[in-house]
């Protein structure tokens, strides 16, 4: 069971589902990679991976995912050659827990031998500093007895893998006191090297030789040995074993005690300018500290030479969802960055602009134009979402899903954020970098995607999936329609805005896109596209249609569940035939275009939709609360943003699409906590670099503190029930 304190997390669990869910809980990082809060000799049911970020393989007809790396830390106890796992039965305490101010791991693990008792302590860390670097401390200490265990600390290659194994070639060898390794990905033979040092403190600072090692409990009470462990690739190097070598020695050299001091200082940094303090409500503090942690473990901070990188779904936690790139960073997460840390917010951009071409492929491959953004993004920008994206629990046979060819709001997403990152910051270098470029191949798409109905006479886009994913091929989704006309408003004001100031740029972009004709059917289109309009009670239908589906509470849908892991969309979901829906979806159309509709229509959409939602997915509350704020309700927001911001602490969120394991992380949560807190309860948007806040605070919260990155300074902004300030600090 967890226990979350100010900064840390403990948990004491030691069964086989307490081992997956710590994977994720206690989870180190540095967005460069991440390891699983598993013990160091855990075996590959508890998923004890190294994620790396970025580099991805496939396996033969598997699904390509993201590649876990060999293990420098791997490490197991044993007494006259018995492993000592949590498994033994002379197990007899056992704690783990996360230091989540400065991303520390720590363990403490006690076995009965022999009328003593054998404990490992441990401490580990991902570098903040060097993002290559894993350190380890490992504590082994006997009281009441005289024993001689022995220690095997080794780079474990034996990596375990959801469609793998993703690693071939492996070559050993011990230089010197280093040991190394060096392998390569199966599919695009992508070198990976690891290197590591066992150093003994003391005053001779004796370093280890050789894997196994006899550790003298007799003579002393306990034995503290640091391992140093790198990690590179051939994507980062030109030489990644050169590389790693070169990491540890360094490492070595500096000493446990230095690099922590570095780490640390970054984690300082880190907070100083992302941190966010909440006065009245411990548990919610705790809650947000915890959810900005993810957030940071998952950030591509450091420049990789081949290609900017993005936030996936499920964080680094593990190979779930492909390690794809969903909407949920432009829509859930960027926001964090843009408001602390607008580099990163670019660099996500970047990564889109830089994916264009996938995403050009995926237009044509279904005869569109422009650019059809991959559902599930990963390095090239080709759709890594398979047309069969879940399995049938009854039959075992792949479903087929249309998240790939009918998501289509992903590319307006994509646009919607580079959009947002220009108004809040004015940054019009990323529009002549790309950026204006991939909104209009984006509206080109659109354009050739929408249909106009000679008898209805207006435009519409037909046969999508909105983003409740239950209900497939709909016609003229609310949220989707807006999103488009939004690209097409975006794309004309960005375009007559250049045209005053640097014609040159359009004339050029609009001569290498052949667009002049594009601009002229953008025009005719506006002001007949369908956005679909409140009815007579306010509500506003999720799509043409939704209104004649069988009406029935969320509870009878589940009733008629014949296993827990059913998937509930598709053909034959429970919820397809009925109006029980995924997740937020008018709603988050009425939060991100709020001053669009009065409150009467926001307050209707929610207390319509609310009891109709299934929540299944985790970007749901976040857009429930941010409607309720928006409606003036924070007592309706403050129950979602809990459950937002729980998720990766409980540990229960889903973790079966059908067959399909999605567990992980939910850094789209994480951002929603934020965005919840900050956008919500304080009301803060930034336009042209000006800071704007309607607080609107829980009834039982103070204070709210938060800092956000502007050209001219940090600017610290400080919320109350009734009121705010800002100084520049
Ligand atoms: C949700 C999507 C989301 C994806 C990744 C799905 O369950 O329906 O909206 O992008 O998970 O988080």
């Amino acid at each position: 069971m967890y226990t979350l304190h100010d900064w840390t997390i403990v948990d004491d669990g030691k069964d086989g589902q307490a081992a997956l869910e710590n994977g994720n809980r206690l989870l180190v990082g540095n967005g460069y990679m991440a390891k699983r809060g598993t013990v160091e000799e855990a075996d590959a049911s508890s998923m004890p991976t190294i994620v790396l970020s970025g580099v991805f393989d496939k396996r033969g007809d598997m699904w390509r995912e993201p590649v876990n790396a060999p293990d420098p830390l791997f490490a197991v106890l044993s007494m006259d050659g018995v492993p000592l796992t949590l498994a033994s039965d002379k197990l007899s305490a056992h704690e783990q827990s996360l230091d989540f101010r400065y991303g520390v791991y720590s363990r403490k693990t006690t076995w009965d031998i022999k009328g003593a008792a054998l404990t490992v302590s441990t401490e580990r860390f991902a570098s903040m500093d060097d993002v290559h670097l894993l350190c380890m401390k490992y504590t082994v200490s006997a009281v009441d007895g005289r024993l001689s265990p022995n220690v095997e600390i080794r780079i474990n290659a034996d990596v375990c893998d959801l469609n793998g194994p993703h690693l071939g070639n492996f070559r050993f060898e011990v230089k010197g006191r280093t040991r190394t390794l060096i392998c390569e990905t199966l599919e695009k033979k992508i070198p990976v090297a690891v290197a590591s040092e066992v150093v003994e403190s003391g005053s001779s600072s004796r370093l280890i030789e050789g894997s196994s090692y006899p550790l003298d409990l007799e003579r002393a009470n306990s034995v503290e040995l640091f391992v140093f462990g790198a990690v590179w690739t051939g994507l980062d190097a030109e030489d990644p074993l050169g590389s790693a070598e070169k990491s540890v020695s360094r490492a070595k050299t500096a000493g446990w005690d230095c690099l922590l001091a570095a780490h640390k200082a970054k984690w300082d940094e880190i907070w100083r300018v992302g941190d966010v303090a909440i006065k009245g409500d411990d548990y919610a503090q705790k809650a947000l500290h915890y959810n900005l942690y993810h957030l940071h473990i998952a950030a591509p901070r450091y420049k990789r030479r081949c290609g900017s990188l993005s936030v996936p779904a499920r964080g680094l936690s593990g190979q779930t969802y492909k390690g794809a790139i969903f909407w949920d960073t432009e829509m859930f997460i960027a926001p964090y960055f843009l408001a602390t840390e607008p580099t990163l917010a670019a660099q996500f951009i970047r990564y889109r602009i830089e994916t264009l071409d996938g995403a050009r492929r995926k237009a044509a491959e279904y005869g569109f134009r422009g650019a059809f953004f991959a559902w599930e993004s990963q390095e090239t920008g080709d759709d890594a979402c398979t047309d069969f994206n879940v399995t049938d629990v009854f039959t075992g046979r792949p479903v087929r899903t249309y998240f790939r060819d009918k998501q289509i709001h992903i590319s307006a997403d994509v646009a919607f954020a580079v959009k947002r990152y220009v108004d809040a910051t004015d940054d019009l270098a990323i529009l002549k970098e790309g950026g204006l470029e991939l909104i209009l191949e984006v509206a080109r798409f659109y354009l050739s995607y929408i249909y106009y109905s000679p008898e209805r006479k207006r435009y519409e886009a037909l046969d999508v999936v909105g983003p409740d994913e239950y209900h497939e091929r709909v016609n003229n989704n609310a949220f989707t329609n807006r999103m488009i006309l939004m690209v097409f408003e975006t794309a004309l004001s960005i375009v007559s805005f250049f045209k005053k100031r640097d014609a040159g740029f359009i004339e050029e972009l609009t001569a290498k896109l052949d667009f002049s004709q594009d601009f002229s059917l953008m025009q005719d289109v506006i002001p007949r596209f369908y956005i679909p309009q409140p009815n007579e009670q306010g509500v506003i239908e999720q799509f043409d249609g939704y209104f004649r589906l069988e009406d029935c509470s969320l509870d009878a849908v589940r009733s008629r569940l014949k296993d827990p892991k059913e998937y509930w969309g598709g053909g034959n979901g429970v919820a397809s035939p009925t109006c029980i829906i995924k997740q937020a979806d008018v709603v988050t159309m009425l939060a991100l275009f709020g001053n669009e509709y009065p409150v009467s229509v926001k307050e209707a959409n929610f207390t319509f939709y609310e009891p109709r939602t299934e929540h299944g997915s985790s970007l749901s509350a976040c857009m429930y609360a941010l409607l309720a704020c928006e409606i003036g309700r924070s007592d309706w927001a403050y129950p979602f943003f809990v459950k937002n911001a729980e998720i990766d602490i409980t540990g229960k969120g889903k973790h079966f699409a059908g067959l399909v394991y999605i567990g992980g992380t939910h850094p789209a949560a994480s951002g929603g906590a934020w965005l919840t807190v900050v956008h919500g309860f304080c009301g803060f948007s930034l336009k042209n670099n000006e800071i704007r806040v309607t607080p609107r605070l829980p009834s039982h919260w103070e204070e709210v503190t938060f800092r956000v990155a502007l050209p001219d300074g940090l600017h610290e902004v400080t919320v109350t029930r009734d009121g705010w300030s800002e100084e520049i600090i």
